[in-house]
């Protein structure tokens, strides 16, 4: 498998073709963005330490018998993956009340979502991934009914799978965002699962270990991702 072009420089990873049209190398990078990329650093690591985990994830959700792009870490930093067409939604499942459901709902921040909550997001910077529901999806063309239904079984079954993984790790899962693709027109989970794209507490403490430390400017970003990673039995080299 060799390398080719870069095909598109996202905020927090490249994707590059290579010489098999199915499969491409995304690679991870430093850059880190909050808020639709209006705050940006790079963070010494994190595309080492969020392409490990990342990897670690996706072996155990295929184990789990969620179908993944995943095909395998090349480097540090790159991991090989099925090339997919990307539905542009953001699936997220909550477990507990935190960020924008807090603000647009009222919640305080912690209370239980019981049972655990779905929504749809458009990814769309531009427009801050405003909430969409199932009829847009359908009635825009951005997914036919059956693929939204799936998304939304397939993001629910990782709940059941990450949420106990991360408890026996004395953490709670808060949320976390999925992204779909199709690869021959079967649905595929995409992009990647780090702690870039989910919340994660101490289950004891509730002290945050996700990308909320950058967002909020708690400081030790990347050595609690480390952390979360080493509870998990994560090897980072
Ligand atoms: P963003 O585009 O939100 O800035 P990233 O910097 O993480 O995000 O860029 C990675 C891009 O690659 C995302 O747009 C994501 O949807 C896309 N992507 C992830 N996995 C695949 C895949 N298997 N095939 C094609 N595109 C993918
Ligand atoms: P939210 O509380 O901001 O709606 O985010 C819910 C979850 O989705 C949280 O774990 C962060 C993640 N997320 C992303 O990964 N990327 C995004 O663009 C957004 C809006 C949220
Ligand atoms: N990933 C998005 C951004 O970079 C939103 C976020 O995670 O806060 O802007």
């Amino acid at each position: 498998m060799e390398k080719r072009d870069e095909l598109y420089s996202g905020k927090a990873k490249s994707v590059y073709k290579t010489d098999d049209p199915g499969l491409f190398v995304l690679h991870f990078r430093n850059d880190t963005s909050a808020f639709d990329g209006t705050k940006v650093e790079k963070l010494m690591d994190k595309g080492k330490v969020n392409n490990i985990f990342n990897a670690f994830i996706m072996k155990k959700l295929e184990k789990a018998g969620i179908k993944t792009h995943f095909v395998k870490q090349l480097s540090e930093t790159e991991s090989l993956v099925k090339k997919l067409d990307m539905i542009p939604v953001e699936c997220v499942v909550r477990n507990l009340a935190a960020g924008s459901i807090c603000k647009r709902y009222g919640l305080p921040e912690g209370q239980e979502i019981s049972p655990p909550t779905f929504e749809f997001f458009l990814k769309n910077d531009e427009l801050h991934d405003p909430m969409i529901n199932d009829y847009h999806i359908a009635s825009f063309g951005w997914a036919d009914p059956a693929h939204i239904e799936e998304m939304k079984k397939l993001t629910f079954k990782v709940n059941e799978v990450l949420k106990g993984l991360f408890e026996q790790a004395n953490m709670l899962l808060v949320d976390y965002k999925l992204e779909f693709g199709l690869s021959d027109g079967e649905l595929l989970l995409g992009d990647e699962f780090s702690p870039d794209g989910c919340r994660i507490w101490d289950a004891e403490t509730r002290r945050k270990m996700d990308k909320d430390r950058f967002r909020q400017d708690l400081g030790d970003v990347i050595e609690t991702y480390k952390e979360v990673g080493a509870r998990l039995g994560i090897d980072f080299g």
